[in-house]
């Protein structure tokens, strides 16, 4: 089996480090206090969340509520997967789920079905007025009151929420929260202007709520004893320039790391050496061509060469210096512009240090398509 997850969590025999960061969110949960987790796409928020609720299950007896709500688009649709997640994990067998839905949200008109492809079940609640989302939500928590058990919810793309027409879901939540002793949340996602819009605007309801925790790349140290780790469990060889050369040219970054040693370890292969990853990096880039290709035919001319200068550059502080602007031959205001419409875009990612600002290219594999 392939040690390297690249799309779902696969088990904390498998998962590198992170293990200040999940002491740091046992020591939250557990001293009731409910947190907002963000980072850079593709960090490992998923990944963290399902390795914390791992060990709270484990070592702390929590009952753990995960939901993504990436697909929702309103607070309807919201309560719905809400109220799902909670009652299909709280509650195994049928006859109980049916029994809580009817006693609990009857006036809803609750229907349950079992897809008959996996055997799961699902509820779905006919709700449409502001206030049958509040009443049923009440009802939501109620029903998590009323259990004995602590209980962890994880709601990951959280900034969702910022996209429904005028939500409800921030200021019930945050009524309950205050009101429910034994729920603890965690609130997730990327997107960190309209997620830090939802926690650090004084006019919304859920401002200065929750802790709040950023997510950064694995030290390099943990990472390369990992990689190692896992192909030697394997029986295969690699050198540790070759593992160098794999968290040189992806930054550390998770996903990235992942996917290039996964690839590397579906060799066929009982020994890794440089010419297998240069080999995989050029494969890799030449199968993403044709995406890649497709920035040339949305970006404007200097969209375009603003964001293939970054990538150059690898990453720049500012795109208005004499030498970036006279190296690209762009005018500052034009390359100051480019870069804000390609940063709106999440094309380019503006990361604040304590220096300032520094700028890269987004999607590490279109980075390194792009230096070429
Ligand atoms: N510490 C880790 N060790 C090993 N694999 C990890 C680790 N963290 C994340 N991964 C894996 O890397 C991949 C990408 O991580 P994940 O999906 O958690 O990132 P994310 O920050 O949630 O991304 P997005 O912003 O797109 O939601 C997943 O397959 C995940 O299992
Ligand atoms: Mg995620």
């Amino acid at each position: 089996m392939n040690p390297f997850f690249i799309q779902q969590y696969g088990g904390p025999k498998f998962f590198c480090d992170r293990e200040k960061e999940v002491a740091r969110l046992i020591e939250s949960v557990t001293n009731n206090r409910s947190l907002m987790l963000h980072s850079m796409r593709r960090l490992g928020k998923t990944g963290l969340i399902h390795h914390l609720q791992y060990y709270l299950k484990k070592k702390h007896k929590y009952t753990c509520v995960y939901l993504d709500i990436l697909d929702t688009d309103s607070d309807e649709s919201f309560v719905n997967q809400f109220i799902n997640a909670c009652i299909l994990t709280l509650f195994d067998d049928q006859a109980t789920i049916l029994t809580k839905i009817t006693n609990y949200f009857g006036k809803y008109k609750p229907k349950l079905s079992i897809d008959t492809l996996t055997g799961n079940p699902s509820i779905e609640l006919d709700i449409k007025t502001n206030k049958e989302v509040e009443l049923s939500l009440d009802a939501t928590f109620k029903l998590l009151r009323s259990s004995k058990k602590p209980i962890h919810i994880a709601i990951d793309e959280f900034q969702q929420i910022g996209q429904y027409p005028s939500t409800k879901i921030d200021a019930t939540i945050r009524k309950h929260l205050s009101q429910t002793k034994n729920v603890k949340m965690l609130f997730s996602g990327s997107q960190r202007h309209l997620l830090l819009s939802l926690f650090n605007n004084p006019k919304k309801p859920m401002f200065g709520s929750v802790e709040q925790m950023e997510l950064y790349e694995i030290p390099y140290p943990k990472y390369s004893k990992f990689i190692h780790k896992m192909f030697h469990n394997g029986k295969k060889n690699i050198d540790e320039r070759v593992i160098h050369n794999i968290l040189k040219w992806t930054r550390s970054h998770t996903f990235y790391t992942q996917y290039v040693c996964n690839r590397l370890y579906a060799l066929n292969k009982s020994s890794i050496k440089e010419i297998d990853l240069y080999r995989m990096q050029k494969q890799v880039l030449n199968e993403m061509q044709m995406t890649f290709l497709s920035y040339r035919n949305i970006l404007s001319k200097n969209q375009y060469t603003v964001l293939k200068a970054i990538a150059t550059e690898s990453s720049v502080k500012t795109v208005r210096s004499k030498d970036f602007t006279s190296s690209y031959n762009l005018a500052s205001s034009t390359a100051q512009q480019s870069l804000e419409y390609l940063v709106d875009k999440e094309l380019v990612y503006e990361k604040l240090t304590e220096e300032g600002k520094e700028y890269f290219v987004y999607d590490l594999f279109l980075s390194r398509w792009l230096e070429k």
